[in-house]
């Protein structure tokens, strides 16, 4: 099978994938059914854990939106891949503290593939049903109407875990990563691509690889891209994730590419042992993802990253007078580190159906205008 297949099934299999089960275990290996995959006790933490500061930046960002929208009389926030929900939980708690009459318009959509996590989110968000939210969930985007969305289709760290194919340069020729099962062991086999659509992937985006050069192609995030495209009627997508132009991408330091394993917050290369009990992650292409989401309208906004979006939102007023050493000021600090999530983390902005806007969380440029359709590798 391509090393996508075997991704997918790795994360998604019904009945084994990492993120359709639960995800705790005991000392044998067993799945324990109250454990969580994310989180302190889990296998890794996201930025949702550490404090609701992100949500409470993320409503100052979706007030902006919903004022250039002219406050429609309902603001949708699609939120897709939403873990077990905090973010969700935390927008909803400071958007009911801060704007009552955007909080009696707001829908908040969930689109969550996993039914362990639509169950957590369930969990977490019940309270704010009671509370009067009004709150749905769908398994897919492709269950929703063309241009149905008017508002904000956000993301944190979903298209790192959508399955991706393997390549690598031979000869001077593109060839793909397979996995093979030999006994009771699996091992990676190196044939001709399994589809011209990863070749034309390179194509698009004028991407020459050396010899040697090995990388992943996130088919999946295209389609998804374009798909957001398609749902979205009037707003602006925010895509948050680890992830690189391509000129970055494809550039020499990561010529053996991206994937890492996270298994109790521990990393592996290696995503052939404990199938299914740990996380397979790859680097976000956000130049492809830019790229793709012009085939469907959604036309680049900016490109920033965690800290310039934090300080252009204005966190340092939000924490200001408060104690350095309080939970609060530490979890932003952690956040706007530019050698930690500040800079790992990008966010791309895209915006369909409205002028092009000027947002807050885009006033400080730490990239020049223009780099995501840099052809690469430099
Ligand atoms: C790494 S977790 C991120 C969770 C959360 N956003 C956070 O920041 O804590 C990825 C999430 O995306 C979901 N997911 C992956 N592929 C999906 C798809 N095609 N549609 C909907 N959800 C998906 C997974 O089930 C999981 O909930």
């Amino acid at each position: 099978m391509t090393f996508c297949r075997f991704m997918e099934l790795a994360l998604y299999d019904e009945e084994f994938g990492y993120y359709m089960t639960f995800g705790g275990r005991s000392s044998n290996g067993a799945k324990v059914p109250s454990q969580s995959q994310i989180g302190w006790d889990g296998d890794f933490f996201t930025a949702p854990y550490l404090h609701p500061i992100l949500a409470k930046a993320l409503v100052r960002q979706i007030c902006e939106i919903d004022e250039l929208l002219g406050r429609p009389e309902v603001f949708t926030v699609l939120e897709m891949g939403a873990g077990e929900g905090l973010l969700a939980r935390d927008v909803l708690a400071e958007c009911a503290a801060t704007d009552e009459d955007l909080f009696g318009r707001l829908v908040y959509l969930l689109v969550e593939r996993s039914p362990v996590m639509r169950d957590r989110q369930r969990h977490h968000l019940t309270p704010w049903i009671n509370k009067g939210a009004s709150i749905s969930w769908t398994q897919s985007l492709g269950l929703l109407g063309d241009g149905s969305v008017t508002g904000i289709v956000v993301s944190n760290e979903l298209v790192d875990a959508f399955p991706v194919h393997r390549v690598r340069i031979e000869h001077g020729v593109l060839k793909e990563v397979f996995v093979v099962l030999e006994g009771d062991r699996f091992v990676e086999e190196v044939s001709d691509p399994s589809t011209p659509a990863l070749e034309e992937f390179l194509k698009a985006l004028e991407v020459r690889l050396s010899e040697g050069f090995s990388t992943e192609i996130s088919l999946q995030a295209v389609e998804w891209m374009k798909n957001v495209g398609h749902v979205l009627g009037k707003g602006v997508v925010m895509t948050i994730d680890y992830g690189h132009t391509t000129q970055d991408y494809f550039a020499p330091s990561r010529k053996d590419g991206t994937l890492l394993c996270y298994y109790r917050h521990t990393l592996s290369q290696n995503p052939y042992e404990r199938v299914g009990l740990q996380d397979i992650t790859a680097h976000v292409n956000f130049s492809s993802l830019a790229q793709a989401g012009e085939e469907s309208n959604l036309c680049v906004t900016g490109f920033t990253n965690l800290m310039n979006f934090l300080l252009g939102i204005g966190v340092e007023e939000m924490v200001e007078g408060l104690d350095p050493e309080s939970e609060v000021v530490r979890s932003a600090a952690q956040l706007l580190k530019p050698g930690g999530m500040g800079g790992t983390f990008k966010i791309l902005f895209q915006h369909k159906g409205m002028e092009r806007p000027m947002l807050r969380g885009l006033q400080y440029h730490p990239f020049f205008e223009g780099v995501l359709m840099e052809v690469g590798p430099a």
